[in-house]
């Protein structure tokens, strides 16, 4: 597939108005994507999670309109929302090429979280795929009969929501499938892309069946340096060319490991790939630090629990101070204790959200 092959040729502009919705997840990297190209292109391979519970649910009704230009209102948990207006404009400008009924219609996006409001996870992965699902239902709904009939192709239409979502943020192409999934050539998946995300097709050992996922809110602030200004930092960052040729190496590992189930190779792979993603931010220049005292604590508490126990729980972050704490299902009562007894503590109003690898996204029938 090239980008040719996601321009929407002919559409019935005669369709008046209409409606629909989705849940779109989020989902945690193990294979950490940092550094991006022109186009959101990234400059190395990633491979994620998909979660399950933590989502966005968004419907957007259209409607015809004569003026020109785009035209469209948020909604975010029930109010009118002006600050996600400028990051959606920008993202209808990227996709209006390969949508063109954009500026035909007036949007109403109406969108909520089913996680906390500003708990500090990213909801920019849910948020962007969740709309660009709804907008490939609206394109399905305005076909015609005889033009674009490959809509009609559940796996078309998964690559071309995944490229629309990856115009909105890189990491939002994950979300679109479960349970795993690849984003970046690599030589490891020969069907991977670098503009869309694919699922994991390989051998996975019942180890990974519902892994759990628990996030660490430890804290919830706006953080101080965003993800665009940090994958910017990684032209001329001095490790740049070593660190994408790591994420390489470690997402063939990863293949090998998630088919044997070999958990101690996979902490090794995920919690390298977590610190790494944050030297890396210790490394640019300007540098920056988004892990918090508390972050280190726990992962802290980690290592010693792991030592203690035999456990196999890890942890990996993303580009924030939160703390995922990633365990195979059949430790999930004792995890869950432990977090009780000697995490929460280090966890803002002792919040965290438990969840674990999820499908993918669903519409919901209006
Ligand atoms: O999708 P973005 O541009 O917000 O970048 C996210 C990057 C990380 O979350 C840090 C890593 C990843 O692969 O999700």
């Amino acid at each position: 597939m090239t980008e040719q092959d996601f321009i929407l040729k002919t559409y019935n502009s005669k369709i008046e108005n209409g409606s629909v919705k989705w849940a779109s997840p989020s989902n945690i990297a193990l294979v950490k994507y940092w550094g991006k190209k022109k186009h959101q292109i990234p400059e190395n391979p990633s491979i994620s999670f998909t979660l399950s519970d933590c989502k966005t649910i968004t419907e957007i009704t259209y409607s015809k309109k004569n003026e020109d230009g785009f035209s469209f209102d948020v909604y975010f948990e029930g109010e009118k929302n002006e600050a996600f207006k400028p990051k959606i404009k920008t993202f209808f400008e990227r996709i209006e090429v390969y949508m063109p009924f954009l500026k035909e219609y007036h949007f109403k996006i109406e969108t909520t979280n089913t996680f906390p409001h500003s708990s500090g996870i990213a909801s920019s992965a849910s948020g962007m795929s969740a709309i660009a699902l709804c907008l490939m239902s609206i394109e399905k709904e305005l076909k015609t009969d005889d033009g674009n009939s490959k809509i009609d192709n559940k796996s078309y239409f998964n690559q071309k929501a995944s490229f629309l979502a990856r115009l909105g943020s890189g990491s939002a192409c994950r979300s679109i499938e479960g349970e795993i999934v690849v984003w970046g050539e690599n030589e490891t998946f020969t069907q991977s892309s670098d503009l869309y995300g694919v699922k994991f097709e390989g051998d996975v050992h019942s180890n990974f069946s519902n892994y759990q996922d628990a996030i660490l809110l430890v804290d919830k602030g706006e953080k101080q340096v965003s993800s665009t200004v940090g994958h910017q930092l990684m032209y001329g960052h001095p490790f740049a060319k070593e660190r994408f040729a790591q994420a390489h190496d470690n997402l063939a590992k990863l293949k090998t490991i998630l088919a044997s189930g070999d958990l101690n190779e996979f902490i090794k792979i995920v919690e390298s790939e977590a610190l790494t993603l944050h030297a890396m931010m210790m490394t640019s220049m300007p540098y920056f630090i988004l892990m918090k005292p508390n972050t280190l604590e726990v992962i802290n508490k980690i290592w010693a629990y792991r030592e203690k126990t035999e456990s196999k729980v890890c942890f990996t972050l993303d580009a924030g101070a939160n703390v995922h704490v990633l365990y195979p299902e059949n430790e999930k009562e004792n995890v869950l204790e432990f977090i009780k007894n000697e995490l929460v503590s280090y966890c803002q109003n002792g919040q965290y959200i438990c969840d674990q690898i999820g499908q993918g996204a669903n519409q919901i029938q209006l």
